[in-house]
């Protein structure tokens, strides 16, 4: 055990600080990605070593010297920030770690993944004023998921892997880019439809797993129908939450199509308001530029020239604002 053996370091000498982490936070494990601190007056005293294990040994000794916090170095953010992506599904729903905390650990992790679909998928010249932005909705997504103990909620989305994660944040993102600058969308709206965006397939925790990787042209009626299911099954799942009108419009209308080809209930056209057109164009392009199980990923050309040749699906002015993002362009606000 490396308890606090290591030599001070002062605080002010790190460029990015000492943060810190509630050891609850920490689950144990035999070779640490990062070191922990303890921090002692203005000094921090190393307590791990990254490559450590930390076990129930660890924990008590810090339950025995009454600590109540470790500390993680700033250089090792993001050792910290993967290791609570991965670990998030079962941290989120440990009712030993107070709700605070384990909405701040989703927040960390979701800015993270956040920052890897701008780096990975937005075009490069999109303002850093937009990332912050979109932290800014995730955090209010925190503070509501705090408030109304909904992590559970967000935790059986994480919980379906990293990469459905990943693409109810892409999404999150395309959307908010797609309605930003659209008078049709009223802008104290926009959390309520990001929010939407981020949860549009939380029932889909509901549809077996065997029935996810099946391309979804090879099921049989019955399966499709469960498939299908997954829009009601998400509204229902957050029935006990005060969600806004638009976030459960998202979650149940977002498979609807503007040509009334779509599920659950061929709703079309006007009928459809224009979040959910830009959210069912953004689901529809991220998903297509991600690989599954029975075919690859497209590049963002071929999905889109796909969804042309679909293009009584989809919203005309959706499609326009998608392209123009995708682009790098500046979306006219007309
Ligand atoms: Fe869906
Ligand atoms: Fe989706």
């Amino acid at each position: 055990m490396s308890e606090s053996t290591g030599a001070a370091r002062n605080p002010a000498q790190e460029a990015e600080g000492f943060f810190p982490v509630s050891p609850l936070m920490i689950r144990n494990w035999s070779r640490g990605r990062f070191a922990l601190y303890l921090r002692q007056g203005t000094s921090y005293v190393l307590y791990t070593s990254k490559g450590d294990a930390f076990t129930d040994a660890h924990r008590r000794k810090l339950d025995d010297m009454g600590v109540l916090l470790v500390h993680v170095d700033g250089a090792e953010r993001a050792a910290y920030a993967s290791y609570l992506l991965e670990n998030l599904p079962e941290l989120l729903q440990d009712e030993a770690i107070p709700l605070e905390q384990r909405g701040e650990a989703w927040y960390q992790a979701s800015v993270m993944a956040l920052r890897r679909v701008f780096e990975e998928r937005l075009p490069k010249g999109l303002a850093r004023r937009r990332f912050t932005e979109i932290c800014d909705m995730l955090r209010t997504g925190m503070d509501f998921f705090g408030r109304n103990g909904a992590l559970k909620q967000v935790a059986r989305l994480v919980g379906r892997g990293y990469k459905s994660y990943h693409h109810s944040l892409g999404c999150a993102v395309l959307t908010y880019f797609v309605c930003a600058d659209s008078p049709k969308v009223a802008p104290e709206r926009l959390h309520a439809v990001c929010l939407g965006a981020l949860l549009h397939d939380l029932g889909k925790a509901r549809v077996p797993q065997e029935i996810l990787d099946r391309d979804p042209e090879t099921l049989t009626p019955a399966e499709r129908e469960k498939l299908r299911a997954h829009a009601a099954a998400g509204v229902a799942l957050c029935a006990h939450l005060p969600l806004e009108p638009e976030t459960v419009v998202c979650m149940l209308l977002h498979h609807e199509r503007v040509d009334g080809s779509g599920y659950p209930a061929g709703v079309c056209g006007e009928a459809l308001p224009f979040y959910v057109k830009a959210l069912a164009v953004c689901d529809v392009y991220d998903n297509l530029t991600r690989p599954a199980p029975w075919r690859p990923a497209r590049t963002p050309y071929e999905a889109l020239r796909f969804m042309k040749m679909h293009k009584d699906s989809f919203d005309v002015d959706a499609m326009r604002r998608l392209i123009s993002v995708l682009s790098g362009a500046e979306v006219s606000t007309q």
